[in-house]
């Protein structure tokens, strides 16, 4: 691991002497190779998971409050309106593994309906995912509760602690959206092989709809998605030990139709460079960092994008204005 270790001498601030102390450790030799990676790509770009530091798993909470953030309020209201009946086609009795758990408080709100004999909660986020997990032993000593930390991006590989009858994957939030069509497909076949024939994935997706709708719940009227966006750099500095100066770059979202996702972007507001350890860039004033890929489906694409993966759709729920749906899906064959 020369890189890492390079790359932690070089990067602690000389007066802080605090080379051992893990507070001042960047990012380990792979996470610096692939922010670097991005940033020196002709299109520059970082992965989203990189949002989701402290400050911006905070943030994101502050954005599902949004009045122009409609997922997480309309996901919510389907859950609320049609969890019953969503219950009643899985029945109790099942490993729920949650994943991109985060504060766990969806899968929670379901347990009652659900009745799962446990619980997986999975998240790259470790300290937030055990608080939360430690927490929910006291709310529902019934549960077995078993967290784990891994990175959503990696193949999908589940230790022997989790059983293989009767597994339920759970995946809100349209997180789904993060991945092109391509890697959803690969993402979920990987769901799809530790599914049991007695399994399945309850899982949310965000609707193509007016593209007004869409840019409004990217681009808030008080500036929180561009604070979330921003926060990205606050990460990569503390990650990778890069020199971005937030106040030089500005939050852009729009919807691109030919793709069907929204795009965020942070934009250079002049020319500018960003040195690491290991490189360097310039940007021109109005160049940008593609940092997020929001992807909309419609009912039909995504019941197509499922059985690429090897599922078969036997339930949909949406809201009245078809916003947002939920789906579950089961094994389409042995
Ligand atoms: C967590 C990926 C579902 O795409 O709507 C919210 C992230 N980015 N506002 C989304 C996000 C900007 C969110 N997901």
């Amino acid at each position: 691991m020369t890189l890492s270790r390079t790359a932690a001498i070089r990067l602690v601030a000389p007066e802080t002497n605090s080379v051992l102390s893990p507070r001042t450790a960047h990012g380990d030799a792979a996470t610096m190779a692939e922010i670097s990676a991005g940033l020196l790509a002709p299109q520059a770009s970082t992965s989203p998971k990189y949002f989701y530091d402290s400050l911006g798993s905070h943030l994101f909470e502050a954005i599902c409050e949004l009045p122009e953030y409609y997922p997480t309020r309309t996901e919510a209201a389907i859950f609320a309106r049609h969890g019953a009946d969503m219950a009643a086609r899985i029945g109790p009795g099942m490993t729920l593994i949650d994943l991109g758990a985060g504060n766990c408080a969806k899968a929670a709100s379901l347990f009652p309906l659900l009745q799962p004999s446990q619980y997986v909660p999975v998240d790259i986020a470790s300290d937030f995912l055990q608080q939360a997990a430690a927490q929910l032993r006291q709310r529902f000593p019934a549960i077995e509760i078993t967290p784990l930390v891994m990175d959503l991006s990696q193949p999908l590989v589940l230790p022997q602690s989790v059983p293989i009858a009767r597994r339920q994957f759970f995946y809100p939030g349209s997180s789904i959206g993060n991945f092109t069509p391509y890697d959803a497909v690969t993402f979920l076949r990987h769901v799809r092989e530790n599914v049991g024939a007695d399994g399945g994935l309850l899982i949310g997706v965000d609707l193509v709809k007016d593209p007004a709708v869409l840019d409004a719940a990217y681009d808030d009227a008080i500036g929180v998605t561009a604070a979330f966006n921003l926060n990205l750099l606050r990460h990569l500095n503390h990650l990778a030990g890069t020199d971005f100066d937030p106040a030089q770059w500005r939050h852009v979202a729009f919807f691109n139709d030919a793709e069907s996702r929204i795009e965020m972007h942070l934009e250079a507001r002049c020319a500018l460079a960003v040195h690491w350890s290991c490189g360097e860039r310039s940007f021109a004033q109005g160049e940008r960092i593609h940092t997020e890929n929001s992807y909309k489906y419609t009912l039909e694409s995504f019941r197509s994008l499922l059985w690429d993966a090897g599922f078969r759709v036997d339930g949909t729920w949406t809201d009245d204005a078809h916003w947002f749906a939920v789906m579950h899906a089961v094994a389409a064959y042995a």
